[in-house]
């Protein structure tokens, strides 16, 4: 094969947000399989926030990826030589080959794409991580019932955006919290919710009881900070919290922290954090309702997509910050 590989490498650790120098490009030879590997030609890459958790040394859920490895992340691709028993050249796959062109795998946390007819980025999206993430996060965790009333941050991206449509589908009131006034159209123009807030106004505490006058049954937490404060206020008494994530603390050197924990002990509300890797065993059913919801045209999903592995850095730079519109991927060839 005369083509390089090419691969992003973190080069230093983020002090506070990520710069375009915590990245490295360079050139690689393309690896050859050894007995039970396969080598892989990715097609998209996916940027997801949990990147910005491993590119850190703080104690978290998974190990920090290594200065001077190639950055950890999903990507959909082809395989394209093998000697796996398991897959052949050809075979469409995803799995966790990196911020890179080609990547060798031994099949663990692989899985093969059936192609019917849906475009292969939306397997890191709606049909992949994020998707499933809404999934068990609203389902298993926030538990929501026909009539109540459901708030999601970061309403409009990868998880958000499938969060609010299954509220939808279980009978839920579905409002939703997002940075911007085109953010929200699309919200509720498109995803079908009944109505969104722009947190970006600058109203979000005399806005967000209007949209909520019953109150809010399960808030699914994206977000963390003054978001999160001020959805603990319009909170009905026995409610939940799926808590995602926590975007607005990634970048910040300290965590701001909640003012109004009072409302989980008056309300009280069931706050429960999760990360869906925990949830393996829930994945197959998660994927099979998403796709079968995808297919009958009641999940609706968007993306954006930067071009070329040497623009993932500035487009994952941008996610962080809202830059994004539905899920955030990468097109590679
Ligand atoms: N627990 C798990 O297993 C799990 C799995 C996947 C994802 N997550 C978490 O889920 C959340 C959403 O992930 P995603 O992949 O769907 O990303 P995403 O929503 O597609 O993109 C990130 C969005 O976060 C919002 N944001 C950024 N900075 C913010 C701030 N300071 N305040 C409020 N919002 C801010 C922006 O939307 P706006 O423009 O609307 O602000 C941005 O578009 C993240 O916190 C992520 O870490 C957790």
């Amino acid at each position: 094969m005369t083509e390089k590989n090419q691969q992003i490498l973190l080069a230093r650790r983020p002090a506070g947000a990520v710069e375009e120098g915590n990245f490295r490009l360079v050139e690689a030879e393309v690896p050859q399989p050894a007995e039970g590997q396969f080598l892989v030609r990715n097609l998209f890459l996916s940027l997801d926030p949990y990147m910005r958790g491993r590119m850190s040394e703080a104690k978290s859920y998974a190990k920090p990826a290594e200065v001077g490895q190639v950055m950890v992340g999903g990507a959909v691709g082809e395989v394209v030589a093998s000697r796996h028993p398991k897959f052949k050249p050809g075979d469409k796959v995803e799995g966790p080959f990196g911020w890179q062109l080609y990547a060798l795998s031994d099949g663990k946390g692989v899985r093969k794409i059936e192609e019917r007819g849906i475009p292969l980025s939306a397997y890191l999206g709606v049909l992949g991580m994020p998707g499933v993430t809404a999934y068990i996060g609203l389902l298993d965790i926030g538990q929501p019932k026909a009539g109540e009333t459901l708030v999601v941050s970061a309403a409009s991206g990868a998880v958000g955006g499938v969060v609010g449509q299954i509220a939808k589908i279980q009978g839920c009131r579905a409002v939703g919290i997002a940075g911007g006034a085109d953010k929200c159209r699309f919200a509720v123009e498109e995803l079908g919710y009944d109505a969104c807030v722009d947190y970006k106004a600058g109203r979000l505490d005399e806005d967000l009881p209007r949209a909520v006058p019953g109150g809010v049954d399960v808030y699914f937490d994206n977000v963390g900070g003054e978001i999160t404060d001020s959805v603990l206020l319009r909170m009905n008494a026995f409610s939940r919290i799926p808590l995602c994530g926590l975007i607005s603390e990634y970048g910040r050197p300290e965590p701001r922290g909640l003012k109004n924990v009072r409302s989980l002990l008056v309300n009280r509300i069931k706050l429960q954090g999760f990360i869906v890797s925990d949830h393996l065993q829930r994945w197959p059913a998660a994927l099979a309702d998403l796709a079968r919801w995808v297919a009958e045209g009641k999940i609706k999903y968007r993306e954006t997509v930067a071009e070329g592995l040497r623009n993932a850095p500035t487009a994952f730079i941008g996610m962080l910050s809202g830059k994004n519109l539905g899920k955030q991927v990468v097109k590679l060839s």
